[in-house]
């Protein structure tokens, strides 16, 4: 039976804490507001999670390209691409406490929230973090870490050509950190100032751009089946002009319903060829694409799906969380994941944790299932019903138990996590059992 949940937010982030997913940063020193850091369980399921999507959109493809390129770029690239002008947000300061809020996230624009002080004038806040190079005084040059990772992308289409000298339709894509200076973070890891970005380009002829777009917002919806987060939890917004990023001509947000509300997890956007077009201009560099069929020259034009990492997670989570009454009386937690992604995938037991009998052989068990599937763990604390618990609680998918039958027959209790039922499987049968 599965029973609602109230104050759903508040027992995920506690038990993202508790568990090892999630931490605040710099915890010890009171925290760094919109900074999270991943725990051992959390940096497993990160992991899995950029594995599947590399997977799915990059080396499972002929026609995409990955790349990881640097986080900091030149100011030349953000003032070609438009982001130091276009990339803000409105803000308004409160005249007596000196916070900083959204102007479209509050309720009203003329009183502070926090102490009802007078709020200045509405302005535009550059969202871009800037850093200074060079370790002379006066010889600085200024950098920027990068806001979005498509200006990596564009930045080395011409690099990809020369080398692999690809046919459109064709995309560049890659998984990494962005930068925004948020003007307030909030939810988790929903706004935060960094977090991880996996997105591409996809380099089309212009008059394919409408059927692309179409394509690749049906496999969008396949990842987020694959990855595993609730589809009926996720619904598209066809995002109006004025809310369209400076380079966009059209968006489609895929929202998800956090316990916070409906907001972004994903976007598409029609980029044209806004950002070759200028880069071109600003770098005198050809950032043409030849057709030699045609002998044509011509700059193409982008789709581009984006995908936020640490809101995937967070959806993930927020999917796989499930409370349910076993039996009367009795409740687990559990973290339904999509085995593919599950940070542990298999947990091994002695039934006993004092027979060495017992540990020996399960010892054997985990050393052989190791090989083959790396993320799993041994667990003998406590009695086998509290070890079930508190694997449901991370979401291993299997647990394994070795008892005094197995020194006998050589078999071992497999125990599902979702349907909790349990089978007798011959261990050297298990591998194959064991299926992800
Ligand atoms: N290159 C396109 C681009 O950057 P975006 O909608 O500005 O588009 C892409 O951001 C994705 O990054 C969003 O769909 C969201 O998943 C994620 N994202 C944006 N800002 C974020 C923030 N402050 N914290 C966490 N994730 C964020």
């Amino acid at each position: 039976v599965e029973k609602t949940n109230d104050n759903k937010m508040e027992k995920i982030i506690s038990l993202a804490k508790r568990r090892g997913f999630v931490y605040p940063s710099s915890e010890i020193y009171g925290g760094l507001a919109g900074s999270f850091d991943y725990g051992p369980l959390g940096a497993e399921l990160m992991f899995n999670i950029k594995h599947l999507w590399w997977r799915t959109f990059v080396s499972g493809r002929e026609d995409m390209y990955g790349l990881a390129s640097s986080l900091m770029m030149p100011e030349a690239v953000w003032q070609a691409s438009g982001h130091l002008d276009g990339f803000t947000d409105p803000m308004v300061e409160c005249n007596k406490c000196k916070r900083r809020f959204r102007a479209d996230h509050i309720e009203s624009t003329k009183e502070c929230p926090e102490c009802k002080g007078e709020l200045g004038e509405e302005k535009t806040f550059n969202l871009m973090f800037p850093v200074e190079l060079g370790s002379t005084e006066g010889e600085t040059s200024r950098a920027y870490l990068r806001g979005e990772n498509a200006q990596g992308m564009f930045v080395n289409f011409k690099n990809i050509i020369d080398s692999f000298h690809p046919k459109l339709p064709f995309g560049i894509a890659q998984i990494g950190k962005s930068f925004r200076n948020e003007i307030s973070p909030r939810d988790f890891l929903f706004r935060v100032r960094e977090f991880d970005l996996a997105e591409f380009e996809y380099f089309v002829r212009e008059s394919d751009w409408e059927k692309t777009f179409e394509y690749w917002k049906e496999e969008m919806w396949k990842w987020v089946d694959a990855v595993g987060i609730n589809r009926e939890s996720v619904h598209e917004l066809e995002v109006p002009e004025n809310d369209r990023a400076h380079y966009s001509k059209r968006t489609v947000d895929f929202e998800f319903d956090y316990p916070f509300g409906r907001k972004e997890l994903y976007g598409l956007a029609y980029r044209t060829d806004h950002d070759l077009k200028a880069h071109m201009e600003h770098s005198k560099v050809s950032l043409e694409y030849l057709d030699d069929s045609t002998g044509e020259r011509f700059i193409p034009h982008v789709v581009e799906p984006t995908f936020g990492m640490g809101r995937t997670l967070l959806a993930v989570l927020v999917s796989a969380y499930t409370e349910e009454e076993v039996k009367e009386g009795e409740e687990r937690i559990v973290l339904k994941f999509k085995k593919a992604i599950a940070p542990v995938k298999v947990a091994i037991s002695p039934l006993l944790k004092n027979k060495e009998e017992l540990a020996k052989k399960a010892r054997e068990v985990f050393d052989m299932v190791r090989k083959e599937i790396p993320q799993i763990m041994y667990d003998d604390n406590g009695n086998i019903g509290k070890r079930y618990r508190r694997q449901d609680e991370i979401g291993t998918p299997y647990c394994v138990v070795i008892d005094f039958d197995t020194l006998e027959d050589d078999t071992v209790t497999v125990r599902d996590r979702d349907t909790m039922k349990q089978d007798r499987v011959k261990i050297d049968e298990l591998l194959g059992y064991l299926d992800f």
